[in-house]
C-alpha cells in the first residue's frame, strides 16, 4: 500500500487545477484517470473563462498559452428580430472582461505543469475505485497491468458527471436537485476565420444558436436541437443552411463558412448534489453539479470548488483546522446555486421550448427587448456572465499575487 495526502479522481480541469493549487502548498497528492492522455486534450468543451479563472491560471503559472493566444472580450451580443445588440460587459462591470480559450488548451498546459512538478499522474487507468470514506480512504485502481492501493488522508472527487466518486457515497445521503430541457446542442469547430470579435447569442423562431471561437481561424458554433437527435442525420450542408438561417441578421452580418472539423450532440440538464462532502470525499466540479452551457459556467464554477478546496485543505494541514473542510460544501452551494439561476435563466430566454405559444414567443421578444434597452438589467447580465467575486481569496488558497 502507498500512500498521499490527497488522491484525486479525474484529470479535467477541476482535479488538475487542484493538484497544481496543492503543490503550491506543498501538499502531495496522486492524480488517476481513466482516459488516454490524449483524449482528455482533445474533447472540445468550454471555451468561455472568467475573469476570476484566468486570474487564478495565471497565479499559478499555467498561463503562456492563454496570455499568448487567449481573446479577451469586453463584450457580447444579443442577437433578436433580425438584430444584434451589443452588451458592453467591461463599461457595466468596472473593467471586467471574459477570456475565449478553448478548454482544451487549459487542460494541456495544465498536464504539462502537472507533469513537470514530478508528482504522479496516471492515465488510462482501469477499475477505479474509492473506499473507506469516513475514516481511512483508500484509492485502488490498475494500472499497465499492476493494481494501486493508495492510503489517502482525503479523496478529491473531480471525476465528472459520470464518474464514480460521487455513486460511491451510500444511498440515503445525498439530495440531488435536477432539471432536463427538451433540446440540446449541436456543436460544430468550423475552420474559418470568425465574422465577429465577440460572442452572439440568437434567440430565432426556429431555435436558439450561438457564435463562437476558438482562434483566428476556427469558428465554433451551436445550435438547439432535440434532446435525443443523432448527429448522424445533420450533413454539414443542413448545419450551414440551419446555422445561417437563424443566425443571419438585417444587416447581413452571418458566420463565416467554412470546413466542419468536428461535430457532436450534447443533452442539456441542471443538476446539483448535495452536500459536496461525505466524510473524507469532497466532491469538485461537474461531479457535484451541472449547468447547461448557455450561461459559460460549468469550467468556472469547477474552478471556483477548487480554490475553495485547496484553502480548506491547506488550512488543515498547515494549522490542523478542520472548519474550513467542514464549511467547504455550504461555500461552493451558495455559489452553484447561484450559477444555476443565472444559467437555467439565460437558457430560457434564449431557447424555444415545444409547447411554446405565439404568446410566449412575443414574450420572449419582449423580455429581450428589455434586457438589452435597460442598464440595470445589461448590468445584471454583465456582472454574471463575467462572474461574480471569488469565495476564498488567492493568498488564503497560498497564492502569491
Ligand atoms: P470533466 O471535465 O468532466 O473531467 C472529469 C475527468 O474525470 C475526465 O477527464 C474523465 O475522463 C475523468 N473520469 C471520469 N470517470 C473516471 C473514473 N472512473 N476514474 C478516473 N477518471 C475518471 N463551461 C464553461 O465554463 N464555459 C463554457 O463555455 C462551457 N461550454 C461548454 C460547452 C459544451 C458543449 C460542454 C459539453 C460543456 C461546456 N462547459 C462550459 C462545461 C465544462 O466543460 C465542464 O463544466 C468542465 O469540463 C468541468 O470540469 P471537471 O473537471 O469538473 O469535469
Ligand atoms: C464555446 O465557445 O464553446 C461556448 C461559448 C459560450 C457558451 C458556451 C460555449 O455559453
Amino acid at each position: 500500500m502507498t500512500r498521499t495526502q490527497v488522491g484525486i479522481v479525474g484529470a479535467g480541469p477541476a482535479g488538475l487545477l487542484l493538484a497544481q493549487l496543492l503543490h503550491r502548498n506543498g501538499i502531495d497528492s496522486l492524480v488517476v484517470e481513466n482516459r488516454r492522455r490524449d483524449y482528455v486534450i482533445d474533447r472540445v468543451r468550454a471555451g468561455v473563462l472568467e475573469q476570476g479563472t484566468v486570474d487564478l491560471l495565471i497565479a499559478l503559472g499555467v498561463s503562456a498559452g492563454l496570455c499568448r493566444a487567449g481573446l479577451r472580450h469586453e463584450g457580447l451580443h444579443l442577437s433578436f428580430g433580425g438584430k444584434r445588440h451589443r452588451i458592453d460587459l467591461a463599461e457595466l462591470t468596472g473593467g471586467k472582461a471574459i477570456t475565449v480559450y478553448g478548454q482544451n488548451e487549459v487542460v494541456r498546459e495544465l498536464i504539462d505543469a502537472r507533469t513537470r512538478t514530478g508528482r504522479p499522474l496516471y492515465f488510462e487507468a482501469d477499475h477505479v475505485s474509492v473506499d473507506g470514506l469516513d475514516s481511512a480512504p483508500v484509492l485502488r485502481f490498475e494500472h499497465d497491468g499492476a493494481h494501486h492501493d493508495v492510503q489517502c488522508d482525503f479523496i478529491a472527487g473531480c471525476d465528472g458527471f459520470h464518474g464514480i466518486c460521487r455513486p460511491s457515497i451510500p444511498e440515503g445521503v445525498l439530495t440531488v436537485f435536477e432539471r432536463e430541457y427538451p433540446f440540446g446542442w449541436l456543436g460544430v469547430l468550423v475552420e474559418a476565420p470568425p465574422s465577429s470579435h465577440e460572442l452572439v447569442y440568437t434567440y430565432h423562431e426556429r431555435g436558439f444558436a450561438l457564435f463562437s471561437m476558438r482562434s483566428p481561424t476556427i469558428t465554433r458554433l451551436y445550435l438547439q436541437v432535440p434532446p435525443d437527435e443523432a448527429i448522424g442525420n445533420w450533413s454539414d450542408e443542413a448545419i450551414w443552411a440551419e446555422m445561417l438561417a437563424r443566425m443571419t441578421t438585417e444587416d447581413g452580418w452571418q458566420p463565416n463558412v467554412g470546413p466542419v472539423l468536428q461535430k457532436s450532440v450534447t443533452p442539456m440538464r441542471s443538476f446539483v448534489a448535495v452536500p459536496m462532502r461525505h466524510g473524507r470525499l469532497f466532491l469538485a466540479g461537474d461531479a457535484a453539479h451541472i449547468v447547461p452551457p448557455t450561461g459559460a459556467k460549468g469550467l468556472n464554477l469547477a474552478a471556483s470548488d477548487v480554490l475553495v478546496l485547496a484553502h480548506a485543505l491547506k488550512s488543515f494541514y498547515e494549522r490542523g483546522q478542520t472548519q474550513c473542510l467542514d464549511e467547504y460544501s455550504d461555500v461552493c452551494v451558495r455559489r452553484v446555486w447561484k450559477a444555476q439561476r443565472f444559467s437555467w435563466w439565460m437558457t430560457s430566454t434564449l431557447h424555444r421550448f415545444p409547447d411554446d405559444s405565439a404568446f410566449d414567443y412575443q414574450r420572449q421578444l419582449a423580455d429581450l427587448d428589455y434586457l438589452t434597452s435597460s442598464r440595470a438589467a445589461m448590468t445584471s447580465l454583465a456582472e454574471q456572465y463575467v462572474g461574480l467575486p471569488p469565495e476564498v481569496s488567492f493568498e488564503s488558497a497560498g497564492l502569491n499575487v
